[in-house]
């Protein structure tokens, strides 16, 4: 456990907690101090991410979470406002939740579509709109992390709904940055290659070896907020070191 308290009193919403990436990110957070909410769709996953990461909490940092579904906007609201509740006021965001439905274009349904769109890139604006009202209303303003994929810039076959949510994403945050940057509000693109998460088809950790670690985000996030106010990252691609040999 670690005696490096540098975010207590701040506190941070993450979306898409109750595994994977993001959990390790407000594991991260909470173990420094920082105080965290994280939603994920039902109630006993996002128990029993509370409970793990109230384990790793440090320097009095509070831990909570609620159902809620990112890519409706009704549900994003109710959840910044149990946040607020509980927090009292959000210094970070991160924009984490997310699918992937990997077909073939011409088997891709209407459905699929509207799901990975509807949470990958419609959910992102609802959490930024949420999330900008707040930093608005505080002098300090605030730091938005958008978990975006090394899919953003590389499309690959059977990726066409994944990737034009991801390439939407980087090309909503980027103009995001640049409208609010004056108004300290601080916005990362992150863009992880292959992560060791339940995300990948078949809803495996397999390749754990070889594979980015959800730790090692989370790692990216706590170093670029130990970043002083005059220097921002806008872009950060994150790949595996070795991945398998083709
Ligand atoms: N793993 C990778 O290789 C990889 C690489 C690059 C980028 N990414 C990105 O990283 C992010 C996290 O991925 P991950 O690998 O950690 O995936 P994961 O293990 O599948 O976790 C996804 C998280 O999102 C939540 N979620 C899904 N749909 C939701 C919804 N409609 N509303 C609220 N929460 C929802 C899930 O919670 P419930 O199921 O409990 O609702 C879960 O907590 C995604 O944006 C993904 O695109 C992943």
């Amino acid at each position: 456990m670690t005696s490096d308290t540098f975010l207590k009193g701040k506190t941070a919403v993450i979306t898409g907690g109750t595994r994977g990436i993001g959990l390790a990110i407000a594991k991260g957070l909470a173990s420094h101090g920082c105080s965290v909410v994280i939603c994920g769709r039902s109630q006993k996953p996002v128990d029993e991410a509370v409970a793990a990461i109230r384990d790793t909490a440090n320097g009095g940092s509070k831990v909570a979470g609620m159902p809620a579904d990112v890519s409706n906007y009704e549900s994003v609201v109710e959840f910044f406002r149990y946040a607020d509740d509980e927090l009292g006021g959000i210094d970070i965001v991160v924009n984490n939740a997310g699918i992937g439905i990997f077909k073939k274009t011409s088997e891709l349904t209407v459905e699929d579509w509207r799901q990975t769109i509807g949470l990958n890139l419609d959910g992102v604006f609802y959490v930024t709109k949420e999330a900008l009202g707040r930093f608005q209303k505080q002098s300090g303003g605030g730091y938005l992390f958008q978990i975006s994929s090394l899919a953003a810039k590389n499309p690959f076959a059977g990726g066409a709904a994944y990737n034009a949510s991801k390439f939407g994403l980087n090309g909503f945050s980027e103009a995001l940055m640049l409208d609010h940057r004056q108004d300290n509000v601080r916005v990362t693109s992150i863009m992880p290659g292959s992560v060791s998460t339940e995300f990948s088809p078949g809803g495996s950790t397999k390749g754990a070896d070889w594979k980015i670690a959800p730790e090692d985000i989370s790692d990216i996030v706590l170093s670029l907020l130990r970043l002083p106010g005059r220097t921002l990252v806008s872009r950060v691609e994150v790949r595996p070191a070795k991945p398998p040999k083709a």
